[in-house]
């Protein structure tokens, strides 16, 4: 048998990853999966803890989308939507345009989160250049954002571990705070909310003529550490957006498909945004594949004659590829054949029981932040002082390196320890995915 883990050492280059560390360790490598487990070469099995990176939606190898994939390979694995169009694509746009809110009726199809963050932010800004609004350039964005890695989706992200370096090759932003800053002992959470919200409309009144539009991620910041914006907010960005002539762009990469208990995040407070990111989840997490979609009126402004020069000129080689599309269009048809959202709630109630019995009560828990499937579980030093461990510590890496042992993968975001289970899971891997969780906290945090 080959040695994986050498190759891997002497080939690759991983994602966020420090690899001095890395060729340091000893590398899990995944062979295979079955359901909510992946199997690694060893034959060893894991609760894919966090949906291998908060893609997966239905567990690995799932019968209808392996059909799907396999039928459509049958007939092309890809052909261009520069020119051409693809029964596919056109299938999963109707069904994409029935789900997302009110108003959002054309998909633009490309690759991953950042690149449909950056269509989301191309269009926005040439749809006021169309009209003729040539000073509307500015983007506003939330503190400690994460909308991905190319540099147009840095530019509008706020997280300095990941962004600061590139800061001379941005392009300016207004930034508003998120309302988790202002959370200080004795201010309630509408308190935190309304002040965001203040500075969001004192900015908004002061430059509507130069705002094109605000990026956020809809009732969950997931790369910030899962944390779940108060009630309304969401609903007050969107009235300012609109007493303001300011677009509203919802990033549902991460909250899309069903992550927060409802398809997108934004039916939770009716909002409907004017243009919205999909990627992760669209797929069932099988195939690299992005969705960005708008409002009919954004697209008439780019409607003309050739020579007005109003064409959108963006696009990518693998722009709706079938394989993908087909996998999309499958997934979607699980989640109604399966009545996934409706079985959901009760998995989510339990995950909420049991994150309440096992998890808050331990001694270096800090918070526990809950929206749907997506947990984030705070370390902290000491808690009743509220602490943070020094980062040198690395306490999320160790105790998500840890939880390997009892069968779990997770990963952390510094030392917020994230669970983002499949919704396919069952209450028994909740279970399991919970108790692991706790015994590896206990064990690394206390020592
Ligand atoms: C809200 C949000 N937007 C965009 C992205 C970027 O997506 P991708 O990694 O597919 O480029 C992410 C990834 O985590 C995300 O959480």
């Amino acid at each position: 048998m080959k040695n994986w883990s050498d190759l891997d050492k002497k080939y690759l280059w991983h994602p966020f990853t420090q690899m001095r560390e890395w060729t340091d360790s000893e590398p899990l490598v995944v062979e295979k999966a079955e359901g909510n487990f992946l199997v690694d070469v060893e034959g060893r099995r894991y609760l894919d803890g966090v949906s291998s990176l908060w893609v997966n939606v239905h567990g690995h190898r799932k019968e209808a989308i392996d059909r799907a994939i396999v039928e459509q390979l049958e007939k092309v694995a890809h052909s261009t939507l520069l020119g051409l169009s693809g029964v596919p694509s056109i299938e999963l746009a109707e069904k994409l345009v029935k789900i997302t809110p009110d108003g959002l009726d054309r998909v633009f199809y490309s690759d991953s989160g950042s690149t449909a963050v950056e269509v989301a932010l191309k269009i926005a800004f040439q749809y006021w250049r169309n009209l003729g609004f040539d000073r509307k350039t500015l983007f506003v964005t939330l503190s400690q954002a994460y909308h991905g890695d190319t540099i147009g989706s840095v530019s509008v992200g706020g997280i300095d571990l990941f962004h600061s370096i590139f800061s001379p090759l941005l392009f300016n932003t207004l930034s508003i705070p998120t309302p988790f800053l202002y959370r200080y002992p004795g201010i309630s959470s509408e308190e935190c909310r309304d002040r965001c919200l203040d500075h969001f409309r004192a900015i908004a009144e002061d430059k509507r003529d130069e705002i094109a539009a605000i990026i956020v991620e809809p009732l969950v910041q997931g790369a910030a550490g899962i944390i779940v914006h108060p009630r309304g907010f969401l609903k007050g960005i969107e009235t300012i957006c609109r007493e303001h002539g300011i677009l509203l762009i919802c990033d549902e990469v991460a909250t899309g498909f069903g992550r927060t208990g409802k398809m997108f995040a934004c039916e939770h407070e009716d909002v409907k945004p004017d243009l919205m990111a999909l990627a992760k989840g669209l797929s069932g997490g099988y195939l690299p594949l992005a969705a960005t979609l708008a409002t009919e009126e954004i697209y008439k402004a780019f409607l003309g004659a050739f020579s007005d020069y109003r064409t959108f000129f963006h696009g990518h080689s693998y722009t709706g590829n079938a394989l993908a599309c087909a996998a999309a269009c499958a997934s979607l048809d699980v989640f109604e054949s399966e009545r996934l959202l409706e079985h959901a709630q009760s998995k989510i109630r339990f995950l909420k029981e049991l994150l309440a019995s096992e998890i808050e009560p331990l001694q270096h828990v800090g918070e526990v932040r809950q929206c749907g499937f997506m947990v984030g579980i705070e370390l902290t030093e000491n808690r009743s002082l509220r602490t943070e461990y020094p980062p040198g510590l690395r306490m999320g890496a160790r105790v998500t390196r840890d939880v390997r042992k009892h069968g779990v993968i997770l990963r952390p975001l510094g030392d917020v320890v994230v669970l983002m289970p499949p919704l396919s899971i069952t209450l028994d891997e909740i279970r399991l995915l919970v108790s692991a969780t706790a015994k590896s906290i206990h064990e690394i945090c206390d020592q």
